[in-house]
């Protein structure tokens, strides 16, 4: 028989229990840059992420990805080839929250500014010598720091959630990096062609001001092609 002042502490611990499960408790994240509701979901219905493929007709397969090790062609504006492998291209992904790449640069090859909005990335150089770097957002203090760093052959660098990064290959032969990320679905968002290359074209009145540059010189880098390394 439990007496009084056990059942006051089952009850506080039990309060507890659920205070401290109502205090963790977090809306899911989003494994896409959004997903406007609709109130007839019959008349479209997407999830966050992927569906579930029925269980029973799992293979090992559908974790499996081939060929990271293959070289890819750098033969680009920027010298820089980005191989994906999120929950796109490896089905298995989907829910579990990480995903890989593999980056490849010609000699000078640049993987230009860029962000991954939903992911964290950590970068290992398989082959090569890479100039990288990470700027924070804005500070108290104003301004923003860059974190800049060489980077060889075994070094693993990391560029925290949303932060603008890049990569130079500043050495004479090609360079390979793989990269992992904490997201099935990082997201990339390449800075000069989200900016220039956006479709409809942000008007010039917007970017001439924010770069304090002449509308001519902003026409001119809309018309221009930006590559983007997706
Ligand atoms: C990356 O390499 C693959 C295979 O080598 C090629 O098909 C693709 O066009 C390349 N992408 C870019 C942006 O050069």
């Amino acid at each position: 028989m439990t007496s009084t002042v056990d059942n006051i502490l089952l009850a506080y611990f039990g309060l507890l229990a659920i205070a401290s499960y109502v205090a963790y408790a977090t809306d899911p994240t989003q494994l896409q840059d959004f997903c406007v509701g609709i109130n007839d979901p019959k008349a479209e219905l997407f999830v966050n992420g992927l569906f579930c493929k029925n269980p029973a007709d799992v293979t090992p397969e559908d974790f499996l990805f081939k060929g990271l090790d293959i070289p890819r062609n750098t033969d680009n504006k920027l010298g820089s080839n980005v191989t994906q492998v999120f929950a796109a291209q490896l089905p298995g992904l989907n829910t579990l929250g990480v995903a890989v790449g593999r980056i490849d640069y010609a000699p000078y090859g640049l993987n230009p500014p860029h962000t991954h909005p939903r992911a964290t990335e950590v970068l290992t150089v398989l082959e090569g010598t890479l100039f990288a770097g990470f700027v924070t957002s804005n500070l108290p203090s104003g301004g923003n720091k860059l974190f800049p760093i060489v980077l060889h052959k075994g070094d693993v660098f990391v560029f925290p959630q949303g932060l603008i990064h890049f990569q130079l290959n500043v050495g004479k032969t090609p360079a390979v990096a793989v990269v992992a990320f904490s997201s099935q679905s990082p997201g990339v968002i390449t800075i000069a062609n989200a900016i220039f290359g956006a479709k409809p074209p942000i008007s010039v009145d917007v970017l001439s001001k924010a770069f304090q540059l002449d509308d001519v010189v902003i026409k001119h880098l809309e018309s221009l092609f930006w590559p983007s390394t997706s």
